[in-house]
């Protein structure tokens, strides 16, 4: 089990944004080991946001409240989530991993160093035509979490869009990248066929993540 941490008061988002909206770390995994991998949970993804099934996404918890692979808040819109359910849910409060995490022989490598500071992380698959509008992942108060994410399947343009803003988003299998989802954003499958899926990574904001990102930073 993973220790509440403390948060340095003295950090800042900046820190982390200030080396650009979107920018790949040294990390890498062998992507087509992790597919094979996943295979084995093929029935247990859960409908992404459950009240927008018209929308056709699904996510698998790597970190989440329970520990357990399961439907859940992680999983869902969280401010939308405590307000139907009274609940008081925050990024910091999903940091327990699941088998998926546990037994996989890829993720703890991976996230070696990093995994401390791991909240709610899951893969995410969109089917042909799913998509997410534009939205900000952060609005109110002091930003205390950041986003990574990885590329594992059907990630670049034609079949798929990540823009920021203007500016859409080109990705390299398998690497770590930190995004800047705190600006618009949006992405859409439109590919006629295939799939596409990503892990996603939150990370508290602290000194020591904040040092992995110096520490990993590709174009020193
Ligand atoms: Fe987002």
């Amino acid at each position: 089990m993973k220790k509440n941490l403390l948060l340095s008061e003295d950090v800042d988002i900046s820190y982390i944004y200030q080396f650009g909206d979107q920018f790949r770390l040294n990390k890498q995994l062998d992507h087509k080991g992790l597919l094979k991998e996943l295979e084995q949970y093929k029935d247990k993804w859960s409908h992404y946001n459950p009240r927008i099934t018209y929308i056709r996404r699904y996510g698998l918890s790597v970190f989440n409240h329970s520990g357990n692979i399961e439907s859940g808040p992680d999983l869902d819109s969280l401010p939308q989530y405590n307000k139907i359910h009274k609940t008081n849910y925050k990024e910091s409060d999903f940091n327990q991993a699941t088998p998926v995490y546990r037994n996989s022989q890829y993720l703890p490598g991976l996230l070696e160093g990093l995994s401390p500071y791991c909240v709610r992380t899951h893969f995410l698959k969109l089917l042909p035509g799913g998509f997410f509008p534009p939205h900000r992942d952060h609005i109110y108060g002091k930003q205390k979490s950041f986003r990574m994410i990885v590329p594992l399947k059907n990630y670049n343009p034609p079949g798929l869009y990540f823009i920021i803003e203007n500016k859409i988003l080109y990705w390299e299998d398998g690497y770590i990248y930190v995004v800047n989802t705190t600006k618009e954003h949006s992405v859409f499958n439109v590919h006629s066929n295939s799939e596409s899926l990503w892990l996603i990574i939150n990370v508290l904001l602290c000194k020591e993540s904040i040092k992995y990102v110096c520490d990993h930073i590709t174009y020193r």
